[in-house]
């Protein structure tokens, strides 16, 4: 067994609290040979930002190199790198062109229905440098914003590279989300072109996506028009397509059309690079900004140290949509700004049959794996005789984010997947982080099953008390990142007071994460999850406060409380509480009536922000537990979504609400999917 187990030994499948006691030390073969030497954790913590400056000029080419590093002055707003130039796309295409790998696959494209597409760095130039002019053509430039709506094929990472080459910011927003969401976002930010497909390809069947894009665009009564002058439009299923004249043009003509020879625009390293929304506590998602130059260079610099990335000879996969920050930071940048070869899989894990993600693993000789654990625990549901009948013996490294991953499942993706052997980096970090913050690194950090471990070098966390004093190991608090990173967030799309209010005003200078987190007695961080009224359901961020809007702007709805109740598959489920208005009340005592409105409300929700947000159940009530200052108290309704006696009440102004929820629970209405 190549890696050093130093503790217990367990047989896999027991209780996580036995799995929670073991440690696996990196093995000498691998950290032989392993990217990141002992040393580095040291060299960062003796001169934090000479680390930086080292790996952003060792990974990242620029036209006009840096000479500052860091500019804090103007907290918590940061500069790294503030006087260097460079281009995205240039760093994630071109230099590899020129240093003489054009030959290198940089995408092997997977469909669902199984057509393949095998893209070189040459013809990513190509197809990027055509993209390029395309974008220009139709009078996108430096400084507009685009915003992308498209399945998980290669135009995705295409149409990202080429704004990045012409300096105008994308915005990706997951092909999940309803026309509605879409709207409220292409109109955030002023989007002037909306580039999409006429569908997709999902669980065998193909399904639409350009209609979502008609409808956000579709003038609307009360609304302002939106800026979108024109919507590029893939062909992707050849489904028919409603096509309004002089706005959708088709993707291939447009890039038929355009030169293949284009210059990237230089840009400062901070300039707009991407504004990616994300839920926050209140109704309204908020525009993630990141800049260039300090969110490569450590999406580049996480990429090649924890995953132990070998360009010439890995190949990697990383199953996330690009419509999420670890599609930005791990499938288009980090990957191609190192040269790497990479897998990209149109559809689900299922889709014609359980074992197509393992199947692609065989195929591609997939080396380099990132998934969600939501997907982990999936697959062991399946049964492991499903992986078990293709050659995994290629996987090395395998990786985790989105959530914290329960020590049961860690131990069946190391022992069922890794072959008892490749190492398991837990990453932990977010939207607003921009890279991976917290993450062993694969032959230098002893793992424990379910631990994220402890913060990358270069980069300063903590778990702090209610005072921001850090707690002692064994302690738990809230977690927090005291010191400036590369790729921190720049801020919130238009709305700098709720950059500095949602982050910096919790603890002085420091920012809030939002998630809770316990340090064990050897320092290792946990994370445990949101302490604010943000869901995880599958690794998504979900609002409850947005769900909640979603609710009430239904004619039925007078009342909505949403909480996120703990799920074995999903890590969260979005359980809802609603009470009704007046006649439609009476309609939800019949079990054929209530079962009708929550199809309703649920489809309803699905229409406002996407089906992902869909509740798991919806919960017909008389009443909401509130303080006598109005507020909801999530946590009580928490106690009855999980079946739980329901804790301490004595703060509600009515305490004979729980009651009376609990007694219209005694028939509990639920709409499974
Ligand atoms: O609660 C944490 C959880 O996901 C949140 C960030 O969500 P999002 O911005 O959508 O980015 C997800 C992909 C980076 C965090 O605040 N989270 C993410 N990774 C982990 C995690 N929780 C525990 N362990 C992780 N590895």
């Amino acid at each position: 067994m190549p890696e050093n187990e130093t503790t217990t030994t367990a047989e896999p499948g027991l209780e996580n609290l036995l799995h929670e006691s073991r440690t696996f030390a990196p093995s000498a073969e691998f950290a032989a040979q392993a990217n990141a030497q002992p040393g580095i954790y040291d060299e960062a913590k003796a001169d934090r930002l000479a680390f930086w400056a080292k790996q952003a000029t060792e990974l990242v080419s620029w036209h006009k190199p840096f000479t500052e590093v860091l500019d804090w002055s103007n907290a918590p707003v940061a500069r790294w790198f503030g006087d260097g130039q460079l281009n995205a796309a240039y760093n994630a295409v071109d230099r590899h062109v020129e240093a003489g790998h054009g030959d290198r696959v940089a995408i092997h494209f997977e469909g669902e229905p199984g057509d393949t597409r095998t893209v070189t760095y040459a013809d990513l130039q190509r197809e990027v440098s055509r993209a390029a002019n395309a974008l220009n053509a139709l009078g996108v430039v430096k400084g507009d914003r685009v915003v992308i709506y498209l399945p998980m094929i290669v135009e995705a990472v295409v149409a990202m590279l080429a704004c990045a080459r012409i300096g105008a910011a994308h915005s990706v927003v997951f092909g999940g989300f309803s026309a509605d969401a879409l709207r409220s976002r292409i109109a955030d930010a002023e989007a002037k072109v909306v580039i999409t497909a006429d569908g997709g390809y999902r669980r065998g069947s193909a399904s639409a996506l350009k209609p979502a894009v008609d409808e956000a665009l579709a003038p609307k009564d009360g609304a302002e028009p939106t800026t979108v002058e024109h919507v590029l439009v893939v062909k992707r299923t050849g489904q028919d397509t409603a096509w309004t004249e002089h706005r959708d043009v088709w993707w291939h003509d447009a890039l038929e059309a355009a030169d293949v020879q284009h210059t990237p625009v230089w840009v400062d390293a901070e300039h707009p690079l991407f504004i990616l929304y994300t839920s926050g506590t209140t109704g309204k998602p908020k525009g993630i900004l990141h800049t260039t130059g300090g969110y490569l260079t450590q999406a580049a610099y996480t990429h090649k140290n924890v995953f132990d990335l070998k360009p010439e000879s890995d190949v990697y996969w990383c199953t996330a949509d690009i419509g999420w920050v670890t599609g930005h930071s791990y499938v288009t940048y980090g990957p191609l700004v190192n040269g790497a070869t990479q897998v990209i899989y149109e559809g689900t894990p299922d889709s014609p049959h359980q074992g197509r993600w393992w199947e692609i693993v065989e195929k591609y000789k997939v080396s380099l794996f990132y998934t969600a654990p939501t997907a982990i625990r999936a697959c062991m549901k399946w049964g492991e005789e499903i992986p078990n009948k293709f050659d995994l013996s290629s996987l090395r490294v395998l990786g985790s984010v989105g959530e914290s991953i329960n020590p049961e499942a860690w131990m069946w993706y190391r022992r069922v997947i890794g072959a008892d052997k490749a190492p398991i980096v837990d990453t932990w970090w977010q939207t607003e982080t921009g890279a991976m913050m917290i993450s062993p690194l694969p032959g230098v950090t002893a793992t424990k099953p379910g631990s994220a471990q402890v913060p990358l070098p270069g980069i300063v966390a903590d778990v702090v008390d209610d005072e921001a004093k850090p707690v002692p190991n064994g302690g738990g608090g809230y977690l927090v990142l005291s010191e400036p990173w590369p790729s921190m967030l720049r801020g919130i799309w238009g709305d700098l007071e709720r950059f500095k209010d949602t982050y910096w005003s919790r603890f002085q200078g420091i920012y809030f994460a939002g998630d809770g987190a316990k340090k064990d007695e050897d320092g290792n961080i946990w994370l445990l999850g949101r302490v604010d009224d943000v869901m995880n359901v599958s690794g998504h961020r979900l609002s409850t406060t947005e769900i909640e809007s979603a609710l009430v702007s239904n004619p039925l709805v007078a009342e909505a409380a949403v909480v996120g109740a703990a799920d074995e598959m999903t890590g969260q489920a979005v359980v809802a509480f609603v009470i009704l208005r007046g006649e439609h009340a009476e309609k939800a005592s019949t079990d054929e009536g209530s079962k009708e409105i929550e199809t309703t409300l649920r489809n309803h929700v699905a229409k406002e922000i996407g089906p992902i947000a869909k509740p798991r159940k919806i919960l017909v009530v008389p009443e909401l537990p509130k303080t006598r200052s109005g507020k909801i108290m999530r946590r009580l309704l928490r106690d009855v979504a999980e079946n739980r006696t329901v804790g301490d009440a004595t703060t509600l102004a009515d305490s004979s609400v729980m009651n009376l929820i609990s007694a219209g629970l005694a028939k509990p209405a639920g709409a499974e999917d």
